[in-house]
């Protein structure tokens, strides 16, 4: 199924030069951001925050008004018609109306995709629940190529809350996709990385080990991207507080540390990175945090130029089958396709909303 929009809800769905394109952009407008100003005059974006927000949200809406444009939306969905009950489609047919580009976010899985089945401009992807967030992606890459001047040939170690993390999802697909980089996985047995992201690693033929702790893998990295434990995406308090803590980059960690691995972290941090790391010059998060206004002007004046179809649904429906993920949208919105991409022989399905695999 095609629409009229081209959208980013996944960067998957775009090859890799087109967002080595976004990130150059990104640095170009970095290095000279008045040459950009009047880019979007006259053009309206629209921020459906579902979900909090500080850096994506404001950095967003930044990017639009520093490129001439103006914003609209919510930040609370209690504040707009959504506590009405009112549906995603309703929500964004009516605000894509009103808007040349809408930006989402929202806590469960496959929203964005469900958002861009029905709106009449591009959508972007600022977060589904614990699935994607492809712009903050973009935001590490164009952080990882300013920082180590490079893409590949990296050794990046990824801690924390590998499973809820969906900066490190949509990380891990992405420098997959460049040559040689390896991957170590820091986490609990509870909280190890989808086996479906590891499939995707291998089958772009990357390679990955896993750790349990910070100490033993530390000394090998090119890049540690340390996580916050997502404690809104527990089923219970109890199993939230057994994981807490269990990782704390300090700077006696950082010692083990070669004198350029740098330290990334989508932000918020909580307790994972102690406040002393902060001025060790290998600390890169709030730099990385600033990145993401320039990467995001990039973004929307790409999507914005770009004018083609987009396939946003390339499976089809099964009869009686349903996506087995009570966080996937099509749990949530009954009115959505229950569309699966499938293995070769049928017997895999993977729904096309939020990645859930299941056997038939
Ligand atoms: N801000 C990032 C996200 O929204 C990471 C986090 O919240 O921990 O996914
Ligand atoms: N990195 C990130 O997505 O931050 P926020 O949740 O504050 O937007």
């Amino acid at each position: 199924m095609f629409t009229e929009y081209q959208h980013l809800i996944d960067l998957s769905d775009y090859p890799v030069n087109w967002w080595k394109n976004v990130v150059s952009l990104g640095e170009e407008i970095r290095n000279d951001p008045a040459r950009f100003a009047h880019e979007c005059d006259g053009k309206v974006m629209a921020t459906l925050f579902y979900e909090p927000s500080t850096r994506t949200q404001m950095s967003f809406q930044t990017a639009m008004i520093r490129l001439g444009g103006k914003i609209i939306g919510f930040d609370n969905p209690a504040n707009s018609s959504v506590s009405k009950g009112e549906t995603i489609k309703d929500t964004t047919k009516i605000v894509s109306s009103y808007a040349d580009i809408l930006v989402i976010r929202h806590p469960v899985a496959g929203a964005a995709k469900a958002a861009a089945l029905t709106a009449e401009c591009p959508v972007i992807n600022a977060g589904d629940g614990g699935h994607l967030h492809p712009t903050q992606t973009l935001t590490d890459l164009l952080t990882l190529k300013i920082e180590k001047k490079k893409l590949s040939g990296l050794t990046i170690g990824m801690c924390g809350d590998l499973i809820n993390g969906r900066t490190v999802h949509s990380l891990c697909k992405a420098l997959s996709m460049f040559e040689n980089n390896k991957f170590v996985f820091i986490s609990t047995p509870e909280l190890r990385m989808p086996a479906y992201i590891k499939d995707i690693i291998k089958a772009n033929g990357s390679t990955f080990e896993e750790a349990d702790t910070l100490e033993e893998a530390i000394g090998d990295l090119d890049v540690l991207y340390m996580t916050r434990i997502q404690q809104e995406r527990f089923a219970s308090r109890e199993e939230y507080l057994a994981q807490k803590n269990t990782y704390v980059l300090d700077r006696k960690k950082m010692q083990l540390a070669k004198p350029d691995m740098i330290v990334m972290h989508p932000l918020p941090r909580v307790d994972e990175i102690t406040v002393d790391v902060d001025e060790d010059k290998r600390a890169m998060y709030f730099t990385q945090a600033k990145y993401g206004v320039f990467v995001r002007m990039a973004l929307i004046l790409t999507m914005l130029r770009e004018k083609k179809q987009f396939e946003i649904l390339k499976g089809r429906e099964y009869s009686g089958v349903v996506c087995d993920n009570p966080r996937c949208i099509t749990n949530h919105e009954h009115y959505l396709p229950k569309s699966f991409r499938s293995s070769r022989d049928e017997t895999l399905l993977e729904c096309e909303f939020c990645d859930e695999r299941k056997l038939i």
